[in-house]
């Protein structure tokens, strides 16, 4: 058997190599991906390289929102066996630490989590992974499906992290992949009126079709649309999704009185001028998240009920073979790609 992978050997160039095959532990199980969700943070690495602290080494696998088929089983896991159609929790927590032990496992400091340095991702055909972070898809659910719980399980972490309910109105800054799970979750969850603030038309287009009331904030004042909607009011929920000054500035003042405001984005590392005091006079609470815990069950759950329609979010689909096009694609025409997949 072989194990073709495409690796990142310099900035924004790949090139398809053999991979060793996987070994696996008694826990674990061997999966052949089927479905890659193409995510901001692969590309951010394809084109610079790091992400913060996380510095690539090259060569480097990129991909972790993934789905495949279960190959083979380790000695010890009873719940999946060989053909069994799963997704992929990316990251593996030690499950020893304080933060493992007392159900934050997202925020293990020792965590292995695909296609982060230095943990290869899994834009390659066979992968290991422990069975307890691999999930079974039902039949009616596709494996790019599978593959978007990833991101779909950000979008609901943020979601209850920010409290969303039934008749509320949310805002959201940021309508790329997480924006929009984001805007899917917040409908889910029950809110009635979503405003989505962004700077590309395609992807405000998306966010019109997904139910949500688009803001070009480039030409409208996000805040104040916000408040035109509700009658001066603002939003009960601000999420931003994108994480830079102007947009977590905009959260503050679109949230109503003892609002909340979620912080997901992370497009600056320091976000200057924040405003404590539009934060202090309206008693909001901020809150942040880390990726999610425990919530794919739930995504999953949701997806194949038809309560959320995940798949919606995509606008290009490549093959397996056609990674390195797929990667030029997605950094090179951002004016189009609102989210990119690579089917096997
Ligand atoms: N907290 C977490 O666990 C977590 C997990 C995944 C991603 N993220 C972060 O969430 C953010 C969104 O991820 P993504 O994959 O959707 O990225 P993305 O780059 O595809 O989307 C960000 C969107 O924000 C928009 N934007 C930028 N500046 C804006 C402005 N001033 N006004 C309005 N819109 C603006 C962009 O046009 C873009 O559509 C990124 O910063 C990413 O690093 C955080
Ligand atoms: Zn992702
Ligand atoms: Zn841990």
């Amino acid at each position: 058997m072989s194990n073709k992978a495409f690796y990142l050997t310099k900035l924004e160039e790949m090139e398809a190599r053999e991979a060793p095959m996987p070994v696996m532990g008694p826990d674990d199980v061997i999966i052949r991906i089927q479905s890659v969700g193409v995510c901001g943070s692969d590309l951010h690495y394809y084109s610079k390289g790091a992400i913060g602290n996380f510095i690539v080494k090259f060569p480097f696998i990129l991909g972790h929102e993934a789905a495949g088929i279960v190959t083979e089983t380790g000695k010890n896991v009873k719940t999946l066996k060989p053909g069994d159609r799963v997704c992929m929790e990316p990251g593996i927590p030690c499950m020893k630490c304080e933060e493992c032990l007392t159900g934050h496992y997202n925020l293990c400091k020792d965590v292995k989590f695909w296609a982060t340095p230095p943990y290869d991702g899994v834009l390659c055909e066979y992968v290991s992974h422990p069975a307890a972070f691999t999930f079974k898809i039902p039949d009616n659910m596709s494996f790019t499906e599978g593959a978007l719980v990833e991101p779909l399980a950000i979008g609901l972490h943020a979601c209850n992290t920010g409290g969303v309910k039934l008749g509320q109105t949310v805002a959201i800054v940021g309508a790329g992949c997480i924006g929009l799970v984001t805007l899917l979750a917040a409908r889910a969850y029950g809110a009635t009126q979503i405003i989505v603030g962004d700077v590309l038309d395609k992807r405000l287009d998306k966010a019109r079709e997904l139910g949500a009331i688009p803001v070009n904030t480039r030409e409208t004042d996000l805040a104040q649309k916000v408040m035109e909607l509700t009658g001066g009011r603002g939003a009960d929920v601000c999420i931003d999704c994108a994480g830079f000054t102007p947009t977590v500035d905009s959260c503050l003042s679109a949230a109503r009185p003892a609002g909340m405001v979620v912080i997901v984005g992370m497009g600056e590392d320091r976000v200057n001028g924040f405003n404590t005091s539009i934060m202090s006079t309206k008693e909001l609470t901020v809150k942040s998240i880390f990726r999610y815990r425990n919530l794919y069950p739930t995504a999953i759950n949701a997806i194949a009920d038809g309560r959320i329609d995940v798949g919606s979010i995509v606008s290009h689909r490549f093959t397996f073979g056609d990674t390195i096009n797929a990667f030029a694609t997605c950094t090179k025409d951002i004016r189009n790609v609102v989210k990119g997949v690579i089917e096997y």
